[in-house]
């Protein structure tokens, strides 16, 4: 080792003190009796998707944010970093898909009535993504501070909701329905907004901020949904037909939402194209 390298950390902060693994690296608590092996890969997986999830939730208010005082770049920024964790969560798939389903099925009793459907970060990204579900927070009745989180991001606007503010601020037509409404309710699609998609979509160097904002936000999408199929698929593999965890039908429960859409204009703008 070189003479420089510190040594003794009794009176100064090492690694382990700043990342606070002491804490980190006791939450994995396998309930599998006898033990199972496979246990201690389901909770990591779970559980770094959880810290991938809050540092999304962090990035993507502080974009929206950004948006709301009209930094369009620095909110841009943040979305790139939010893509890279996309893929960082979307290809972390493969590890879970190590486990067979027998090796599954034996740590299955063990997980009792829980499930990533009462993930609350994961709803949060979903909220601030703009697919709000009021019904979604009542999953969290049993945890005050989530419940608190998420009501707030219910009836707060989404990131699309920011963008389409900021777009009315700089001479974009966007419908006032649109920039005053009950955010707690689902989006709907806007045909006049698609006609001003339109217009930027036909001359994009005219419009370059808002043009590359748009396909930032569809690639956000396009990686979320992403997620969403590998996730689909490793269940698939793993349970086949099965119901959840959590009381859902399972895999068609999942299908469903990949029928889902944040940005329902950035789609319907291509058809006329
Ligand atoms: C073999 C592993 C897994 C299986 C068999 C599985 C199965 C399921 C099932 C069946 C559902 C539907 C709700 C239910 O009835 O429980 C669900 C929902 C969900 N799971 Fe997983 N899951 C697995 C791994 C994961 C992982 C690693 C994550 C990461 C956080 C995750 C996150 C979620 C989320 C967020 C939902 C809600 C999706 C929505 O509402 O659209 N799951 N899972």
């Amino acid at each position: 080792m070189e003479p420089g390298i510190e040594r003794d950390f009794s009176a100064q902060m090492s690694y382990g003190d700043y990342l606070r693994l002491d804490l980190l690296l006791s939450a994995q608590q396998p309930q599998s009796d006898p033990p199972q092996h496979d246990e201690l890969l389901f909770i990591v997986q779970h559980q770094t998707s959880e810290l991938w999830l809050k540092l999304m939730v962090h990035e993507l208010r502080s974009a929206r944010s950004l948006l709301a005082s009209d930094e369009l770049s620095p909110a841009l920024k943040r979305l790139a970093r939010v893509k890279h964790v996309q893929h960082v969560l979307t290809d972390q798939w493969s590890v879970l898909a190590t486990m067979t389903p027998s090796e599954y099925a034996l740590i299955r009793p063990f997980l009792a009535t829980s499930s990533g459907f009462q993930s609350a970060q994961y709803r949060e990204v979903e909220f601030l993504l703009g697919n709000k579900n009021a019904d979604m927070v009542k999953v969290f009745s049993h945890d005050p501070a989530a419940r608190a989180e998420l009501d707030g991001l219910l009836r707060e606007p989404s990131l699309y909701d920011e963008f389409l503010a900021y777009l009315a601020r700089h001479g974009y037509d966007v419908p006032p329905a649109l920039l005053d409404r009950d955010w707690s309710q689902p989006y709907r699609l806007s045909p006049e907004l698609v006609d001003t998609f339109a217009a930027v979509y036909a001359a994009p160097e005219e419009h370059w901020g808002v043009y590359e904002t748009c396909e930032e936000l569809v690639d956000l999408e396009d990686n979320f949904q992403e997620w969403r199929f590998r996730h689909l698929q490793v269940v698939q593999r793993t349970i086949g037909h099965k119901t959840g965890t959590g009381g859902s039908s399972g895999v068609d429960f999942l299908r469903r939402a990949l029928d889902l859409t944040f940005f329902p204009e950035l789609y319907e703008v291509r058809t006329r194209l």
